[in-house]
């Protein structure tokens, strides 16, 4: 079992100039197929409520902060929270998310496949009760 964890991205710059931050697919646990971006989410709002088949993530807060909450297989729960643009999470397949986000909260999504609504397990008894079943997608 793969557990979430947290991607160093390099910082090369310094404070009086600024710095740049750079995730290159040979550093990255997967090739790369697809970014976005999530923002102006109220702080009330919890995105997520849901996992993937197939496809594994890095969120990165490239401003303001997240709290990510995150559990594999119904056991192993964590809690990350991203508030350096330096630091990315890496989430696996099969792992049940949820965001909440600081009002200038800005999400990239660097992800591992294109987008398919058949990859999503948007219901958590299903997730618990199914979640080692073949991908939909693969067949
Ligand atoms: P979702 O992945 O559930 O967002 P989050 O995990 O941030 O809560 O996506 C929200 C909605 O946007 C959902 O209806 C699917 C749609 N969507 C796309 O149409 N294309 C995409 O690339 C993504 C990521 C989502």
């Amino acid at each position: 079992m793969i557990e979430p964890y947290i991607i160093n991205f390099p910082k090369i710059g310094n404070s009086v100039q600024g710095y740049i931050s750079v995730a290159e697919n040979e550093n990255l646990p997967f090739k790369v197929n697809r970014i976005y971006w999530t923002y102006f989410t109220p702080e009330s709002v919890e995105r997520g409520g849901h996992s993937h088949y197939e496809l594994e993530q890095i969120l990165v807060a490239v401003a303001g902060k997240i709290i990510v909450n995150t559990e594999v297989i119904s056991v192993v729960r964590h809690q990350f929270i991203l508030d350096n643009p330096n630091i990315g999470l890496y989430i696996p397949k099969m792992t049940w998310r949820t965001m909440k986000y600081s009002h200038n909260a800005v999400q990239m999504c660097i992800a591992s496949i294109v987008y398919d609504e058949k990859d999503y397990i948007r219901d958590y008894k299903t997730f618990i009760k199914n979640g080692n079943k073949r991908s939909p997608i693969q067949s």
